[in-house]
């Protein structure tokens, strides 16, 4: 079997239902031979270790420890589901206290570890806050550090499908920006269903609505429908953010990343843009965004800066004006 590369892939919440599956999916697409599974929760974590073994995927090496520098010393990837999971009538917001902590103690834990890691995908709720903390704290480049948004966007896209009766595939271009959250932003100006731009379709505003709306809730009507939160998507897309990171196929659907200042006038916030994930980590460029549209991403944006102040509030991270001091990058 051939490997996109033999660097270490860090698997962080390796015990768990996203983590285990990611790791999977790591051996399933030949990323690397080398994946290293962490977790504080040992028993589970050995358990996903045997039976990954038992799968007898060849040529890949597989390691699990609960000793946090031993899992990321020499990691050149690591992927983050470390982070409590939202359960029935939570929204990801909900998660934000225990969870920036979390980040905190991990964007520490790699600046000490693991300094010259290449790309981290932070994907524990809520991803934007938690990988904002995650990138001021690790000292990495604002390009080696993306959340995960791009589920939000394939919601969307099935959305649309179900809606036409269409195979999902049939609808592309679909984008979601902004938050992962209850503020996200449904963007359809790049949209083409069988080809042809969704505008030419005239969808009632009142069904267009509907669509908007079951794409913000697909997450929690996963926890109603499984009673969990969801595992395969957030495993699958975020498995394919760090295969672009490591110079596989580019990543092409929204990824949340750092944006320092400028665009659309919005700064120092981790949000989904119109984005690339390649060897050379995350860039993003503006998106063609209706009036209404707009509206919605500032109110996103705005959303996004109360919870990084609240997050700074709790002392969890420092002010902005101190980011500086803690990555040089900032
Ligand atoms: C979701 O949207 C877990 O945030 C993830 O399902």
């Amino acid at each position: 079997m051939s490997f996109l590369t033999n660097k270490k892939l860090v698997i962080v919440g390796a015990a768990g239902a996203i983590g285990s599956t990611m790791a999977q999916l790591a051996a399933v697409k030949g990323l690397t031979n080398n994946i290293a599974l962490y977790d504080p929760y040992l028993k589970g974590l050995e358990g996903v270790y045997e039976e990954l073994r038992h799968c007898g995927f060849e040529g890949v090496n597989f390691t699990f420890t609960d000793n946090v520098e031993e899992a990321l010393t020499g990691a050149s990837f690591i992927i983050s589901s470390g982070g409590a999971p939202r359960k029935e009538g939570m929204t990801r917001e909900d998660l934000l206290k225990g969870n920036a902590q979390i980040a905190a103690d991990f964007g520490d834990n790699v600046k000490k570890y693991c300094p010259n890691c290449e790309h981290i995908v932070v994907i524990f709720n809520p991803a934007d806050v938690t990988g904002l903390v995650v990138l001021v704290k690790s000292g990495l480049k604002p390009n080696q550090v993306t959340t995960l948004a791009g589920l939000d966007s394939t919601r969307l896209q099935s959305e649309l499908a179900k809606y036409f009766g269409i195979p999902q595939y049939a609808v592309s271009g679909c984008a979601t920006l902004g938050g992962h959250g209850e503020k996200m932003v449904p963007v359809t100006s790049d949209v083409m269903v069988m080809g042809k731009p969704l505008s030419k379709y005239n969808i009632p505003a009142d069904k267009f609505e509907e669509i908007k709306q079951k794409t913000i809730q697909g997450g929690s009507n996963i926890i109603a429908l499984r009673g969990r939160s969801s595992n395969l998507s957030p495993a699958y897309v975020a498995i394919e953010m760090i295969e672009a990171a490591m110079g596989g196929k580019k990543f092409t659907l929204p990824a949340g990343c750092f944006v320092k200042d400028g665009m659309y006038g919005y700064k120092n916030v981790c949000m989904a843009m119109k984005s690339t994930i390649d060897e050379n980590g995350v860039s993003y460029t503006e998106a063609n965004l209706s009036a209404d549209e707009k509206k919605a991403l500032d109110a996103s944006y705005e959303h996004l800066c109360k919870m990084r102040d609240e997050v700074i509030g709790m002392g969890v991270l420092p002010a902005v004006a101190d980011w500086s001091k803690y990555n040089k990058n900032l």
